[in-house]
C-alpha cells in the first residue's frame, strides 16, 4: 500500500507552489525521470513487514551495558514508487541536472580540519569538473575559493600543499591567504583593476565534527541547519576527537550512486558477502530515515536469518575471527554467554589503549554493530567504533565513473594526535584488498566493487525504464532518490 505526503524542500527561499511541483528541467526524456511524484507530492509507503529473527531493539534489550538513547530511536519511512528511473544512472541529461541543481548547491564534505592545520595549508576539492581551494587563512579561520585566477582564469593551485600567498602560475597575479589582492605584476597596465574588487570570491564553509564542508551556493542555509539533529546523534561518538588513520580512494567504473547505494543496505550480504552471514544479522538491520540524514544499523555477533543452519556461539566467533575448524579459537564463549557479548568485550580491550577506560561505558551494540549514517547526498560517517567514513562522488565530469573513498577515523590517546594519513589512491589494477591498512574490510569491498561496473552495464542494457527496491531494507536507497527528487526536480 502506498500513500502520499508533502515533505521539506531543500531551500527555504522556494515558494510554496514550487515546493510540490516538479519543474520542467529542459531535458527531453524528463517524463521518464519523474517517478518519485504522484499528484505533485512525494510517495510514502507503508512498511509493516519485518524479517524473521531477533529485531534490533530486542538485541539492545539483551545488551550487557547501558545502551545510548540514540540507538533506541526508530524512524521508519519508506519513500517512492514501485519502480525507480534507470535514467538517473545512465544518462548525461540527468548528470547535467545533478550538476546544476545538486552539486552547485548542496553542502559537501571537502576535507578534515586537521588536514589543513597550519596557516597557509590548503586542500583542493574537486566535484563535477569544478575545483575549489579550501584554505587555512588564519589560525582560527578556514576559507574556500573557486580555484580560478581573476586575471584569465587559470586554476590557482594544482596540488594540495602549504603556501605563504596564492600566486597564479600563468602571469603571477597574487593574493594573500585571506583573499585580498597582493600583487599584479606590471600593475601600471591595469589601471582599470581596483584592489577591493579583485578580492578572491569566497564560497561558503562550514565545519562539523572536524570535517570541513563547502557549498558553492551563496544562498545556502547554514551547515548547522542542514545537518540538523545528526549532530545530536554523534554527541557520544564525537568524531572531532579522532584522527585520520587511513584514507583509500579508487575510481569505480559506475555512476556514483551505484557505488554509494552498495553501502546503503545489508540486503546484498546473502549473495555478495555470504561469508559474513554467520555473524551479521543482515535482514534484521534497522533502517531509519530522518530529513537530510538516514541510517542502517546492522547487528553484529548475531546470525543472518537467511542462514539455513544453526551455529553455536563458538562457531559464530570462529566465523567472525576467520579461524579454521581444525584450529583452536583464541577464546571460547563461556556457557550461558553470547558471542556478541564476548566479542564486544574483546573489542573494548582492543580500543582501551587508544580510547582509555571510556570503552567501559560503551554498549555491546556500539562495539559490534555497523551503524551506518548517511548525510545527503554522499557523506557516510559511521557511528561508534567502526571508524569508517565513506564518500562517493562523480569522477570528474563523468557520469559513468565515480570516486569511492574509505576513511578510518580512529581514537588516539589524549594529547598524542598523530598526523592525518595521506590519500592512498589505488590504480585500476589494484583492489581494495591491496590497501593493507583497511585490514579485513578490503576483501569485503572487493566483493562490493565486483558488482558495480556490472550494474552500470546492466542498467545501460536493460529495456526496462525502471528498477525495483524493497520496502524496508532498501529504504535508505529510496530516501536518497526522494532527496534527489526534492533537489533536482524543484523549480
Ligand atoms: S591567468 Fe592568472 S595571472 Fe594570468
Ligand atoms: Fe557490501
Amino acid at each position: 500500500m502506498i500513500f502520499f505526503t508533502r515533505f521539506h524542500k531543500p531551500h527555504e527561499t522556494a515558494t510554496l507552489a514550487s515546493m510540490y511541483k516538479p519543474s520542467n528541467v529542459g531535458i527531453n526524456n524528463y517524463k521518464s525521470l519523474i517517478t518519485m511524484w504522484e499528484e505533485n507530492v512525494a510517495i510514502v509507503r507503508e512498511v509493516s513487514e519485518r524479517s524473521p529473527g531477533v529485531t534490533y531493539q530486542e538485541l539492545l534489550d539483551a545488551d550487557t551495558h547501558p545502551v545510548p538513547n540514540v540507538l533506541r530511536l526508530e524512524s521508519t519511512k519508506s519513500y517512492g514508487p514501485d519502480e525507480f528511473p534507470v535514467a538517473r544512472y545512465t544518462t548525461r541529461e540527468w548528470h547535467e541536472v545533478e550538476k546544476e541543481k545538486l552539486w552547485s548547491r548542496v553542502w559537501q564534505y571537502a576535507c578534515r580540519v586537521d588536514e589543513i592545520s597550519e596557516i597557509g595549508d590548503y586542500y583542493i576539492y574537486e566535484i563535477v569538473g569544478k575545483s575549489y581551494v579550501v584554505m587555512r587563512s588564519a589560525e582560527d579561520e578556514i576559507k574556500a575559493y573557486p580555484n580560478a585566477c581573476l586575471h584569465r582564469g587559470r586554476q590557482l593551485k594544482d596540488y594540495d600543499g602549504r603556501c605563504s600567498e596564492i600566486r597564479c602560475a600563468f602571469h603571477g597575479f597574487a593574493w594573500k591567504l585571506d583573499g585580498e589582492l597582493k600583487e599584479i605584476p606590471a600593475n601600471w597596465d591595469f589601471p582599470h583593476v581596483e584592489g577591493e574588487s579583485f578580492q578572491l570570491p569566497e564560497i561558503k564553509v562550514g565545519i562539523w565534527s572536524g570535517f570541513v564542508f563547502i557549498n558553492p551556493d551563496p544562498d545556502a542555509e547554514p551547515l548547522e541547519d542542514f545537518i540538523g539533529e545528526l549532530d545530536d546523534h554523534f554527541k557520544e561518538w564525537d568524531l572531532e576527537r579522532r584522527y585520520k588513520e587511513a584514507h583509500v580512494a579508487k575510481v569505480i567504473h559506475a555512476n556514483w550512486k551505484i557505488a554509494q547505494e552498495a553501502f546503503c543496505e545489508a540486503y546484498h550480504v546473502v549473495a555478495t558477502h555470504p561469508q559474513i552471514m554467520g555473524y551479521l544479522g543482515d535482514t534484521n538491520s534497522q533502517v531509519d530515515v530522518w530529513d537530510n540524514f538516514a541510517r542502517v544499523i546492522s547487528p553484529g555477533g548475531t546470525t543472518s536469518p537467511l542462514l539455513k543452519y544453526e551455529l553455536s556461539e563458538d562457531d559464530k566467533l570462529r566465523t567472525m575471527l576467520d579461524v579454521r575448524h581444525d584450529e583452536e579459537l583464541p577464546v571460547n564463549v563461556p556457557e550461558g554467554e553470547t558471542m556478541r557479548a564476548v566479542a564486544a568485550q574483546m573489542s573494548r580491550e582492543r580500543w582501551r589503549p587508544m580510547a582509555g577506560d571510556w570503552v567501559d561505558s560503551m554498549s555491546d551494540a556500539e562495539m559490534m554493530d555497523s551503524i551506518d549514517y548517511t548525510l545527503f547526498p554522499n557523506f557516510h560517517p559511521w557511528g561508534a567504533f567502526n571508524r569508517i567514513v565513506y564518500r562517493f562522488r562523480p569522477n570528474g565530469d563523468d557520469h559513468r565513473s565515480s570516486i569511492m573513498e574509505c576513511i578510518f577515523l580512529a581514537p588516539y590517546p589524549e594529547g598524542e594526535k598523530p598526523d592525518p594519513a595521506p590519500i592512498h589512491w589505488l590504480s585500476d589494477d589494484e583492489n581494495f584488498s591491496d590497501a593493507t591498512e583497511l585490514n579485513m574490510l578490503g576483501k569485503v569491498f572487493d566483493q562490493d566493487v565486483f558488482n558495480m561496473a556490472k550494474v552500470q552495464t546492466g542498467l545501460e542494457t536493460t529495456q526496462k525504464t525502471g528498477f525495483v527496491l524493497s520496502n524496508y531494507q532498501e529504504a535508505k536507497v529510496r530516501w536518497l532518490h526522494q532527496k534527489l527528487s526534492e533537489w533536482c526536480e524543484e523549480e
